[in-house]
């Protein structure tokens, strides 16, 4: 990417922009956003815009979200933008992949195609996509890219807590605790997971000593909540000296943080993909790094 790509936010995620076009070396501006007592929003765009455009949006809060993108990028390229690039951190409704019951809608192909119409180039970090295995599977975009933040997590921990075991709460956080485990040769192990419901899921143990550990859980997203809690009380029950936590994407809908902390969790570490208090590393010279390559 040359110095004449322009990288546009929202003021809410400035943070993180900042550091993204210092990494990237990008002009960075603002989108200015108006919303109406009823709710709609007027957005408007710097002018005039190079032909090569990033826009840093991460889709956690998606619904309005989506259509601030819409606005987005269909002005941008009415203001002659001729690439466009979402960078969205966190991607959304990737988690529904399949009709699980006839009739409901399969929003990771909806959304997906919605974003490919809009955008040259999509960008992310540790989607949650298990059923296939590529981005562009689910983004058909003429660029799809699928960043892991996992390495830079295990970097973190291993500087917190050089012999933590790397416990992943279910079978799809086995890519993130290898990827995290490798560089340390942290112990670690995957659990495996029945969920029952939004708030409600049923943990087993891998076969793995616990027993006055340092137990650092490694997981892509933490929503609610519960799976990490839950997690947490089964191991600090089986003898863990402590248990903290790191993820990639800190949602923490609602209560999520007091739920997770009532279990007795101690540290917990994000990553800058959603702006949160718990955010300790920055996935900002990852993104730089891809956007390079493009
Ligand atoms: C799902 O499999 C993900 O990897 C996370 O474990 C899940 O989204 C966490 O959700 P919650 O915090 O609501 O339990």
């Amino acid at each position: 990417m040359s110095t004449a790509t322009l990288l546009l936010c929202f003021e809410d995620e400035l943070t993180l922009a900042r550091k993204l076009a210092d990494a990237a070396g990008l002009t960075l501006a603002t989108v200015d956003r108006h919303v109406f007592p009823d709710g709609e929003i007027k957005l408007r765009l710097p002018t005039p815009l190079p032909p090569r455009v990033v826009l840093l949006r991460s889709l956690h809060d998606p619904n309005a979200k989506l259509v601030e993108l819409l606005l987005t990028a269909r002005t941008a390229r009415e203001l002659g933008a001729e690439h466009l690039t979402l960078v969205a951190p966190y991607l959304a409704y990737m988690r529904q992949d399949v009709a699980f019951q006839l009739g409901e809608a399969v929003s990771q192909r909806i959304i997906g195609s919605h974003l490919a119409d809009l955008f040259d180039a999509v960008i992310t970090v540790d989607p949650h996509l298990h059923r296939i295995s590529s981005l562009k599977e689910a983004v058909p975009a003429t660029q799809a890219l699928a960043l892991t933040a996992a390495p830079l997590l295990g970097d973190f921990v291993h500087s917190q807590c050089p012999d933590a075991l790397l416990i992943g709460p279910d079978e799809e956080s086995e890519q993130w605790i290898t990827a995290a485990a490798r560089q340390h040769h942290f112990d670690h192990g995957v659990c495996r997971k029945t969920r029952h419901g939004d708030r409600q899921v049923e943990i087993t143990l891998p076969d793995v000593a616990v027993t006055g550990r340092a137990v650092v859980l490694l997981d892509d997203i933490a929503s609610s909540g519960h799976t990490l809690a839950q997690t947490a009380r089964l191991l600090l029950r089986s003898g863990a000296r402590s248990v903290d936590v790191a993820v990639t994407h800190a949602l923490f809908s609602g209560d999520a943080l007091q739920v997770v902390r009532e279990a007795g969790v101690g540290q917990i570490w994000s990553t800058d993909s959603v702006t949160h208090e718990s955010n300790s590393v920055s996935i900002a010279p990852l993104v730089a790094a891809a956007l390079q390559q493009f």
